[in-house]
């Protein structure tokens, strides 16, 4: 298996509906998943780019969360429409999408 050399967290938590703290499941992180392992198929992208469905991330008022590593870089509330930009720009051209970034006071 070769180094990738960007590797995505999706957050995949669920909750039992009503629970304080909420969670990306309810606010649609299936469909981020499901676009996120679609845009690694349409981009044939297998050998550098890792992704991989992860438990909560912390900030879950804000999700659907996705993290992106070594680069350190957090989204937040990403949409199923806003992963063929992410990974376009950021997982293959190395450019984060800015208006996608985590406030500071979060990450
Ligand atoms: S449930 Fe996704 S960050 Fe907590």
């Amino acid at each position: 298996m070769p180094k990738p050399i960007r590797h995505v967290f999706v957050c995949a938590q669920s909750r039992q509906p009503g629970h304080p703290r909420g969670s990306c499941g309810e606010k649609g992180c299936a469909d981020v998943w499901e676009e996120m392992l679609y845009q690694l198929q349409q981009n044939e992208a297998f050998g550098t780019v890792a992704v991989t469905n992860t438990g909560c991330l912390g900030p879950c008022g804000m999700g659907p969360n996705v993290l992106v590593y070594p680069d350190g870089v957090f989204y937040n509330n990403v949409k199923k429409d806003d992963v063929k930009e992410i990974f376009s720009a950021h997982l293959l051209g190395g450019t984060p999408v800015e208006r996608l970034r985590a406030p500071a006071d979060i990450w």
